[in-house]
């Protein structure tokens, strides 16, 4: 099993952690148990902030505090007080390969025995739908399909030839690899469970393998796709409302997600915004109007942003119609995906109208540069 020794990561505005390792030539962090100066660690699961120590763990503070923080082992073994980082910087002390995998990590979990707080934090330990971990699998699949969405977005189908079964939650991406094309991040379209894999993929300027789809992938083209991967899944337990917001092929994941709530038959409502620019950057539009007139929960908003001439669309950016016509976000859980920007807006916007981070879940579709240069990981790279 592999050990892990102290390091320190921190989160700050970004999504994901920027981890920095702390060579073992650093040693043990000093410890001054129980000092009265340390840090304020909120835990969103309960709301409630505690003073943390100086050296104190983030377990050991809420525990001391009264909180019934999840937890097993209190050694970095057994994974079970396995939190969100939502905010600040952690010290991790040594854990096991076990208890924490580097693509967690990487995904902004921490344990709360072995993390002690280098700033003001705020954490959130796992609730029962955040610890679904589907095997991770190498696909060979075919082309069976290639048609255009949009004028700039291929929609792509994939019959599974060997290496499933492939199960994944509503919301998770994987690696493909199209040949002569390098690997890149693409969200599943279809829900778990159907024959065939569907992925939206828009070309965008000067890009490699978005071009590659758009000009030279045909029918019958051999194609690589492993994973899955990402956290940003449907959480099924939930019964709040849903808000699903996508920019572009963005609409892949969400339509993964709104499609797999409504087969679950799950109750509540679900507001399901989807943004272009314009007309011509708007697809499927029909599929999920007849989706929403089927299903009494469902509501569908076209917003176009830049729009040509008169239109009857609801016009502006979308995260901004979604916020106006929710007054009320109580007990909602938010899905959004699409470009960086507007994912980023969106999200702000969200927590500024005093949604829960751990109930936004958001998929950027930050690039493979966009990702090496924030020291994050595409699933080629997990
Ligand atoms: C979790 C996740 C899920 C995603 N899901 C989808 C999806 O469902 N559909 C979809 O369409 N996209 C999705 N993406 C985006 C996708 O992974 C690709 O980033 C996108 O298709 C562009 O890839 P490309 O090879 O065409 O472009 P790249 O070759 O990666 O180039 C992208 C841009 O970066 C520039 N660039 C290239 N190299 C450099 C460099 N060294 N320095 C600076 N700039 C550079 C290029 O000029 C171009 O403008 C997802 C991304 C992530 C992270
Ligand atoms: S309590 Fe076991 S890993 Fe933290």
């Amino acid at each position: 099993m592999e050990l892990h020794a102290t390091r320190r990561y921190c989160l700050g505005s970004q999504q994901f952690p920027l981890p920095t390792t702390v060579s073992a030539a650093d040693g043990p962090v000093e410890r001054c148990k129980g000092s009265r100066v340390g840090h304020l660690v909120k835990i969103t699961n309960t709301g409630a902030e505690i003073a943390c120590g100086v050296g104190v763990t983030i377990l050991e503070a809420a525990l001391d505090a009264g909180i019934p923080y999840p937890h097993g082992c209190q050694s970095g073994n057994c994974g079970a007080c396995k939190s969100h980082l939502l905010d600040g910087a952690v010290t991790l002390d040594g854990y096991s390969d076990f208890a924490l995998m580097d693509e967690e990590r990487d995904r902004g979990l921490i344990l709360a025995c072995r993390a002690v707080p280098d700033s003001a934090c705020e954490v959130a330990w796992l609730d029962e739908d955040d610890l679904i971990v589907h095997p991770r699998r190498i696909l060979a699949t075919t082309v069976v399909a290639i048609d255009d969405a949009t004028h700039d977005i291929k929609r792509v189908l994939l019959a599974v030839s060997s290496g499933g079964p492939f199960t994944f939650s509503a919301g998770q991406f994987a690696s493909v690899t199209f040949d002569g094309a390098p690997p890149r991040d693409y969200s599943m379209a279809n829900p778990p469970g159907a024959s065939l894999l569907e992925f939206h993929i828009r070309r965008m300027a000067g890009g490699n393998t978005s071009a590659h789809v758009a000009t030279q992938v045909k029918l019958g083209d051999k194609v690589r796709v492993e994973g899955p991967f990402g956290t940003s899944y449907l959480r099924e337990s939930h019964r709040g409302p849903i808000l699903a917001i996508a920019g572009g092929s963005g609409l892949a994941p969400i339509k993964s997600i709104v499609e797999q709530a409504l087969a679950l038959k799950m109750p509540q409502p679900i507001h399901l915004y989807f943004g272009a620019r314009d007309e011509r950057g708007l697809y499927l539009v029909e599929h999920f109007a007849a989706l929403a007139a089927a299903h009494p929960t469902l509501r569908f908003t076209p917003v176009l942003s830049d729009p040509e001439g008169a239109t009857t669309r609801r016009t502006g950016f979308v995260h901004e119609i979604a916020g106006r016509d929710l007054a009320d976000l109580d007990g909602c859980k938010a899905y959004i995906a699409g470009p960086p920007v507007m994912v980023e807006a969106a999200t702000r916007l969200l927590l500024a109208r005093g949604l829960r981070r751990i109930d936004v879940h958001a998929d950027a579709f930050y690039t493979a540069a966009e990702m090496q240069e924030a020291g994050r990981k595409t699933g080629a790279q997990m």
